[in-house]
């Protein structure tokens, strides 16, 4: 992520944005005071999601506060806070690519949520599978387990291939949290080193003009073409294909 030291934190400025927006007052299952901190973090994800869809605040800050936010609870905390052993059981492992379960915090029903918050489960040298975004940003912080994450910049896309370039390749485990922007990072690739799962934070409909509320892009990374610039031309993929070669 780029990232502007003097940048003021954009979570602590959030009170005076959001107040161009309006925040739902709401009931939620959440008890005790670790329960209170999570519903209180939840509570700053959805203004700070809120924010971006209304354009109070660009995708760059965004990213950084939601690095501030969730760097700001311990892992095991959230878990308890999503009750991840229950969810866990629920989806088990695919045996291709990954299983995922919608978050329900125990909201009150009239509470409309700006995000879309998901726990992903990716066993043993499974994948999230590489792939592009149009529309959307999303947000990944590992809670058990480890990855290989790769990342690239979306440089431009046509109607069988994205031309990309590689901006991350590294190791990450609990608390590492990575985003994709609409162009910086905008391609991810994770490959778990051992059964895994994620929190994620999905913000779709950044551009409620567009035809589609959000689309995703996969990728044949294999048959990548080097441009001799560092920039790669991949082929796009179904998603069976994808998941037979990288799922
Ligand atoms: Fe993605």
């Amino acid at each position: 992520m780029k990232s502007d030291v003097t940048r003021r934190s954009v979570v602590a400025q959030l009170g005076t944005l959001t107040s161009l927006l309006s925040v739902s007052s709401s009931t939620s299952a959440f008890a005790g005071p670790a329960g209170r901190e999570i519903e209180r973090l939840i509570s700053k994800i959805d203004e700070l999601s809120g924010a971006l869809r209304g354009t109070v605040i660009s995708v760059e800050d965004w990213r950084a506060g939601m690095e501030e936010l969730l760097s700001s609870v311990p892992e095991t905390d959230l878990m308890d806070g999503i009750d991840f052993e229950r969810l866990a059981a629920r989806i088990g492992f695919a045996d291709r690519g990954v299983s995922t379960a919608q978050i329900d915090f125990g909201f009150d029903e009239h509470r409309t949520m700006h995000f879309l918050p998901k726990l992903f489960a990716v066993d043993t040298g499974r994948s999230i599978i590489p792939h592009g975004h149009s529309n959307m940003v999303s947000a990944h912080l590992p809670l058990t387990g480890a990855f290989r994450l790769r990342q690239y910049d979306l440089v431009s896309r046509d109607e069988r291939s994205l031309t990309i370039q590689p901006t991350v390749d590294r190791m990450i485990q609990s608390g590492d949290l990575s985003s994709i922007g609409e162009d910086d990072d905008n391609v991810h690739w994770f490959i778990a080193e051992e059964p895994s799962y994620t929190f994620d934070v999905i913000v779709t409909g950044l551009d409620d003009t567009a035809v589609q509320t959000y689309e995703i892009f996969n990728l044949d990374m294999e048959a990548a073409e080097p441009k001799g610039n560092g920039w790669l031309n991949v082929p796009r993929i179904s998603v069976s294909d994808a998941l037979r070669k990288y799922g």
